[in-house]
């Protein structure tokens, strides 16, 4: 079974494909991590992410990479969202998620495209959302438990910049598949969260 989870930054989607992975026994991958150090390596070589070349070159960055922890960070975010516009980028990060996504037994994948590109054929498909207040809010707390101080204003300025750069682009833009089940977690709390999307596969395969 191949589930996919998309969504926008900080709507808990990580939370709740690691979850399922879990319940399900699912190999599961983060596709943002992919932009994540693509975005990171582009930096790192002193190349400009809003040029296709640079950014390209940097989808070539060592397996090593994806464990920086400066992944996680919103310098990494924004540049992340900057390179995966580019076309060439995302072909060329294509097959390691188709490849991912097909292997024998299945698998979750979260991210902004999943159930639209790379696995249209997912059985089931979830998109996780919240309104720019709850992930904000959601976003600040997490920052401020890694010791990390930035105005609640700014996180949120910088959310709508994200999702407004996300959903616009061309190419694979961050949308709902219309088969996708919608989870709204702005109101939400994580179990709850994490048991209406059990429930969501539950009732996929009964169905099967
Ligand atoms: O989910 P995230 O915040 O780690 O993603 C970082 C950026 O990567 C996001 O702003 C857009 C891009 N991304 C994408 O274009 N397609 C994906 N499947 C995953 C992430």
């Amino acid at each position: 079974m191949i589930i996919a989870v998309d969504g926008p930054t900080a709507s808990g989607k990580g939370t709740i494909a690691r979850a399922l992975a879990d319940r399900f026994g699912l190999p599961h991958l983060d596709t943002g991590l992919l932009y994540r150090a693509t975005g990171r390596q582009v930096f790192l070589d002193g190349g400009d992410p809003d040029d296709p070349a640079d950014a390209l070159a940097a989808t070539g960055f060592p397996e090593a990479l994806l464990a920086d922890p400066h992944l996680r960070t919103e310098e990494t975010g924004g540049l992340a969202s900057r390179v995966s516009i580019h076309p060439v980028v995302r072909e060329a990060l294509f097959q390691r998620q188709r490849a991912f996504a097909t292997q024998p037994g299945g698998a979750v994948l979260d991210g902004r495209d999943i159930g639209t590109v790379i696995a249209p054929d997912a059985q089931v498909k979830l998109f996780v959302t919240a309104s720019v207040d709850a992930r904000a809010d959601r976003r600040w707390k997490e920052m401020r438990d890694r010791g990390i101080t930035v105005s609640l204003e700014e996180i949120a300025a910088n959310l709508r910049r994200r999702d407004e750069r996300d959903m616009q682009r061309k190419d694979a833009p961050l949308l709902a598949a219309p088969d996708a089940l919608v989870i709204d977690t702005s109101a939400l709390g994580r179990e709850a969260a994490i048991a209406a999307a059990i429930e969501a596969v539950e009732s996929v395969a009964r169905a099967q």
